[in-house]
């Protein structure tokens, strides 16, 4: 093994995320929007593995990813495969700088996919990150955010490692005290493609810009949880938080079904519930992790009983966590 690289896997949990608040402030000259945003991070974790392939240095050899769990598509699209190649184009090649050796990575798929948790950005993240490792390589900091932005506008956020306030596309983030104590989440992913991009083009086409008042939501909640709020506090803002996503209304646009799916969930735990980022999983808080468990309980038999409508292919991913409060 040369230089600075590492002999034994790297291995990164990579979470999920949920949003508190998510205001859009308008359309940019580039195609995307500024948002103000308050992120969390989740205990829900993908887990991934880098190592230096064997063999590696010989010709013609290239990164390669396994993926267990959830399907998440073709491999060929992968973000994990995308970072390794931002990282290694960003690290450079030349004397006196570590040889980008091809990795073997391996990503078990917890998080739902495709579902506005930001599964396959943090993925990301830990890929850029956990490749640097692998190799030795060192990079400045602007050049591991514009590489992580390069990849998705919600990697820089898992890159920064906690609950952060997100703004400009993705690529501002400010990191907060976030929640003390950890309230459980309920997260419940309907079976439906809905498709980041097509949620904020029917957004441009049928509003242009957010509402106001949910930016001021956002920005004063993110006051709070820069002081730190409790688990109480934060449950007590459960309404104003759900209200408080101005891609909720293109989200059921673009999914008509996700309104029926919204109310009976609603209805059969007895809550508020909210959309994260452009959906399409609905959140519920808890006190404890204990309680969201027993909320999926009760969810998973309404399923079943056809109260929670099941959207497009199969019955809903129910799944209990919590807020993550550390640093990743
Ligand atoms: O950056 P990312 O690939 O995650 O973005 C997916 C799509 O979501 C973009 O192509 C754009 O249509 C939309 N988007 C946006 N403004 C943002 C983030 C995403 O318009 N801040």
């Amino acid at each position: 093994m040369s230089n600075g690289a590492h002999a034994t896997p790297i291995v990164r949990l990579a979470p999920a995320k949920l949003n508190l608040t998510l205001a859009v402030i308008g359309r940019r000259a580039d195609g995307f929007h500024d948002l103000h945003s308050v992120f969390v991070l989740l205990a829900l974790a993908d887990r991934l593995s880098l190592a230096i392939a064997a063999g590696a240095g010989r010709t013609g050899q290239h990164d390669t990813l396994h993926v267990r769990g959830h399907d998440a598509g073709p491999v060929a699209d992968n973000l994990v495969l995308r970072a390794i190649a931002a990282a290694r184009a960003a690290v450079g090649e030349g004397p006196g700088r570590p040889a980008t050796l091809p990795l073997a990575a391996r990503l078990e798929k917890v998080i739902p996919v495709a579902a506005g948790l930001g599964g396959g950005s943090s993925d990301a993240a830990a890929a850029l990150d956990g490749a640097l490792e692998a190799w030795g390589a060192e990079l400045d900091p602007d050049r591991r955010a514009s590489a992580a932005l390069a990849i998705g506008s919600d990697v820089p956020f898992f890159l920064a490692g906690s609950a952060s306030i997100v703004e400009g596309r993705g690529e501002r983030t400010t990191p907060l005290v976030g929640v003390q104590g950890q309230p459980g989440v309920l997260l419940v992913t309907p079976r439906v493609a809905l498709r980041t991009p097509d949620v904020f083009a029917v957004f441009a086409a049928t509003r242009g810009h957010g509402d106001g008042s949910i930016r001021m939501t956002s920005e004063h909640l993110a006051q709070e949880l820069a002081r730190g709020l409790s688990a109480a506090d934060l449950i007590a803002r459960a309404g104003v938080m759900a209200s408080a996503n101005d891609l909720l209304s293109a989200a059921l646009l673009v999914e008509p079904g996700l309104v029926g799916v919204k109310r009976a969930l609603a209805r059969t735990v007895g809550r508020v519930v909210g959309l994260t980022g452009s959906g399409p999983t609905l959140w519920t808080l808890y006190p404890s992790l204990a309680e969201a468990e027993s909320a999926a309980v009760v969810v998973r038999a309404a399923v079943e009983a056809g109260t929670v409508p099941s959207l497009g292919g199969g019955p809903p991913s129910i799944i209990a966590t919590t807020i993550h409060t550390g640093h990743t």
